[in-house]
This record gives structure tokens, sequence and C-alpha cells, in this order.
């Protein structure tokens, strides 16, 4: 089998496994227990949390462990929003930023704040999938007090200034300090699908919130973290008991803390090697798709994206047929981010890039991962052109895509 779909979850790094192992056995202490076997396991779970400040270049007291990065998304953007209630302020007075390219998890709950009658601006983004810094600038007003944006999006993989974005935020706090504008204005991004491949110094990016994912990472499922900048304000969404200074009550899930943790020292040591060698894949795959299938959009900015991303749209192909001939084939691909590719709404990143509509239903992702060879992108290469043929001769022939009509 091939496996093209890292964006949507990647294997367990087998040395990962091995120091997990141990603590769904003879180490199973509940962390929060006295005892010396709740020490134990209290102790991995510290040690984890410094593997990951050390890989966001920050101190471990500003960890928070979460089930995964929806969880995180979600305590930071309700919980900052939660927090500036308490603190006395109307939500219908507040305004928030993010993009039009988040994950759901992102997009979701700022909905829903939207709904409660927050305000919220969805920035646009250009054609390949970037947000300009000029919009960002025009959308911060003195009542803005969150800006969410993603760092890497799932689907075509680009990557969002945010370095630039932490910049302006900065800039805007010192300002509102001088103006005696007491509204906080935070920064959070989600770095779930960049963490194993940019920086994630949270000084660098100057990022006050930041989520990751551990099964994105060759880490396990079921875990994530939020970063949280020392001083920022936000409500814990799970009450209970009292765990990570009730920002998340529950129990630790002990081996899956310490596979996060191991990935991530992993990512930081090899990334730069990673990249090297996803770059070249990537390059080959792109070229060779080029070169072999006519009329094939290329969706992902080779110079603002992952090294692992190629995302491409076929007209008249269904890019549903297309993933399931290419499945019976053994080569596993998507249409789209996993937790929207049941439904066949057209992605509403594709549609923020101007990618007609008709076009967004032809469109197939590929991500690339370290177990991923030259020979499985020869095979690609030589499968995706025979199928893609195979149902444009199926459809009808009145797509059109800029000057091209199909
Ligand atoms: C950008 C982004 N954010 C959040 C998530 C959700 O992460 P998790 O599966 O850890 O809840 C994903 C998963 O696809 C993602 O790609």
């Amino acid at each position: 089998m091939i496996y093209l779909d890292h964006s949507a979850t990647t294997s367990l790094d087998k040395r990962v496994f091995k120091k997990m192992q141990p603590y769904f056995s003879e180490k199973f202490g509940n962390a929060s227990s006295i005892h010396s076997r709740g020490m134990e396991a209290s102790q991995a779970v510290e040690e984890a949390r410094e593997q990951i400040a050390d890989f966001l270049n920050t101190s471990s007291e500003e960890i928070i462990f979460t089930s995964g990065a929806t969880e995180s998304d979600n305590l930071a953007i309700f919980g900052v929003a939660e927090q500036l209630q308490k603190d006395g302020h109307k939500l219908t007075d507040l305004h928030f930023i993010t993009t039009s390219v988040e994950h759901p998890a992102v997009e979701e709950p700022f909905l829903k704040l939207k709904d409660q009658g927050a305000q919220v601006t969805f920035l646009p983004v250009q054609s390949n999938g970037v947000v300009d810094i000029k919009e960002v600038k025009n959308a911060i007003k003195d009542n803005t007090v969150l800006i969410s944006m993603v760092y890497v999006n799932s689907e075509v993989g680009s990557k969002q200034p945010i370095e630039e974005v932490g910049k302006l935020v900065s800039a805007e706090k010192n300002k509102r300090q001088n103006e005696n504008n007491n509204l906080p204005l935070i920064f959070h991004s989600d770095a779930v699908q960049a963490a194993n491949f940019f920086t994630c110094d949270v000084e660098k990016l100057q990022v006050d919130l930041l989520s990751l994912s551990g099964h994105k990472i060759y880490g396990p499922k079921g875990v994530g973290a939020l970063y949280v900048r020392k001083g920022t304000k936000l409500i814990g969404q799970q009450i209970g008991g009292h765990q990570e200074n009730n920002l998340r009550s529950g129990t630790y899930n002990v081996p899956a803390i310490v596979g996060m943790g191991e990935a991530l020292t992993l990512v930081k040591k090899n990334q730069e090697e990673n990249n090297k060698y996803l770059r070249k894949l990537q390059k080959k795959l792109i070229t060779g798709i080029q070169k072999k299938i006519e009329d094939s959009f290329l969706n992902t900015d080779i110079e603002n994206s992952t090294p692992a991303h190629v995302h491409f749209a076929f007209p008249g192909a269904e890019g549903e047929a297309v993933l399931m001939e290419l499945d019976i084939e053994g080569i596993c691909v998507s249409t789209g981010s996993a937790c929207a590719s049941t439904s066949l709404k057209s992605s509403p990143t594709l549609l923020a890039m101007g990618v007609p509509k008709e076009i967004t239903h032809g469109a197939i992702r590929m991500t690339l991962g370290l177990d991923n060879t030259e020979d499985d992108v020869n095979k690609v290469l030589e499968i995706l052109p025979k199928v893609i043929a195979k149902y444009r001769a199926m459809s009808p022939k009145d797509i059109s895509y800029g000057d091209v009509t199909f």
C-alpha cells in the first residue's frame, strides 16, 4: 500500500511506541495520585511537558495537555471569549479575526460565537491560499480581542505569515498600552499541520496560544497540547478534577502524553533533513503529474507550502471516484480534509482561493510522509494518469476553469 494521506494522520514512530509501552502496563499509575505509582506517571508527564516546551522554546508551565487539537482550538477560542465575558465585557462588543481557510475545529467555534452576537471577521486568502498581511492590518480594530490564524492549511498546505502577524499584534499591544486601552489582544495559531516542517518557536512567532496534535507528527492519537503564554487569561472548558491549572480537568492520558513529547523531540532533531527528503519527492510528484496529465491544476504553491502537500484539481474527474479507484490500486489519497471528506460540500478552502465550484469536485490531496519513497512516487505517476483519463472519458464536457473548457 502507498499511503499518501499524512495530513489526515501519520503512523506511530516505532521509537515513540517503545517509549510509550511501559505506561500502558507496568507503569500504569494515575499521574494525580500521590503514591509512588502515581509519581512515576506524573514524572513521565512532566518530562513530556519539558520536551514540548523545548520544541516551542518556552517553559513547561505554559503547556496544557488536551485530547487533541480540536480540544486545544476550542479551549483557546471559547476560553478567551468566556474569560472576557466573566471580566464584564459584552460578547456583542468584542471583535474576533480568523481566516476563511481554517480547520472546522477553529471555524465552527467562531461561527458559534458569531451566532451568539460576537463580531467575527473571516479574512480572505489570495489564490495561493495565503492571507495578505495587509488584510490583517486593516482588520484589526480597537475592540479586536483574538486573532486566530492557522499556521498551515491542511488541504493545500499553504503557510500563513504567522511571524508577520505576530509582529503586528505586538505593535498593536504596545499601542493599546500607550492609549490606556485595557482590552487584551490575543494571538492564537493552530500549528497542527506546521509542526513537522516549520519553526514553532513561540518567541519568534509571538503567539500567545498555539495548538498541537499528537497524531500528525508520528505520535499517538487522542492527545494534543495548547501553549498558553504566561499572563494570557482563559477559562477551562471542562470542570471536574482541576488538572492543568483548572484549564483541562480529566485524568492524564500518560502513554499518549509520553508519546507526544518523544514525537516532538524527534521532529526537532530531524526537521531539516526530513524537509529536504520530502521536498524532493514533492517536486518529483508535482512535475510528473503536470507532465503526464493534461489540464491538471496545481493548488499547492510550492514556495508557500509544506514539503508534504500535493493538491491538484483534475476537472472532469470526480474526486471521490478517483479516490476509490486509487484505493483499489493500493494508493490512499484524500479529496479534502479527512473530517470534511464524507460531505459532498465543496471545500471552503478551495472556494476561498477562487477555485470554481465545479472544479472543486475534481480535487485530490496527496500528502507525503517519511515512509514514502521515490518508488511510491513512480507508481503513482504510472497509475494516476490512467485513472484520471478513465473518469474524464465518462464525464460531461461542459466544465470551464479560467479560459479552459472541458
Ligand atoms: C489544521 C488542523 N487543526 C485541527 C485538527 C484537529 O486535530 P485533532 O485530530 O487532534 O483533533 C486537524 C486535523 O486534521 C488539522 O489538520
